[in-house]
């Protein structure tokens, strides 16, 4: 009876030790925007790891170190006893807006697994023009609303602020 109990439970223990074992994503990286000048952070976190994790930029690979040699910018931070490798980027440039991909490597028969994430870099001074426009519409806004006042209609506290 105890045997032929143990040997029905037989394939789910080992179904379940193997699912135990593949290695997944719990936190993906995901595209991510970042203005000129500013920090930016792929996220990338892994549960069950059990290959080694790497970092590539348009398909070239920065290698398993923290420290990225040839990008002093770049650093690979988190905490590997809990699969956290995070990718930093400080002082974005445009030379940095590229396709990001973290990569667990295989081991034994556990697959490898990797996913893909944008980094855009918008430039600084694009900002600023945004924000030159957004105070130019107030402005324009504002004379509308005063011509309209001056027109006769009764000025009421939607003022838009400048
Ligand atoms: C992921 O990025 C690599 C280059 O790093 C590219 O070759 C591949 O096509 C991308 N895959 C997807 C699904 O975007
Ligand atoms: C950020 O990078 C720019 C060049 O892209 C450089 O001129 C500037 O000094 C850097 N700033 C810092 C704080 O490293
Ligand atoms: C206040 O002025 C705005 C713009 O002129 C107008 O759209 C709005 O209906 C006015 N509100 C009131 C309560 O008069």
């Amino acid at each position: 009876m105890v045997p032929r109990i143990l040997l029905a439970l037989l394939p789910l223990l080992l179904h379940n030790a193997a699912a135990q074992r593949q290695q997944s994503f719990r936190v993906t990286p995901y595209n991510t925007r970042v203005v000129e000048g500013r920090e930016a952070r792929l996220p990338c976190e892994v549960d069950h790891q059990q290959g080694s994790v790497q970092w590539t930029k348009d398909g070239f690979a920065l290698g398993y170190a923290s420290v990225i040699p040839g990008f002093p910018r770049y650093a690979m931070l988190g905490d590997a006893s809990r699969g956290v490798y995070n990718l930093r980027i400080s002082n974005a440039s445009l030379e940095d807006d590229a396709e990001f991909q973290c990569q667990v490597g295989p081991k034994g028969r556990i697959a490898a697994i990797r996913a893909n994430a944008t980094l855009t870099v918008l430039s600084g001074r694009l900002e600023i023009v945004n924000r030159n426009w957004a105070f130019s519409q107030k402005c324009a806004d504002y004379l509308v609303h005063t011509e309209k006042h001056r027109k006769g209609s009764p000025l009421n506290s939607s003022v838009p602020a400048l």
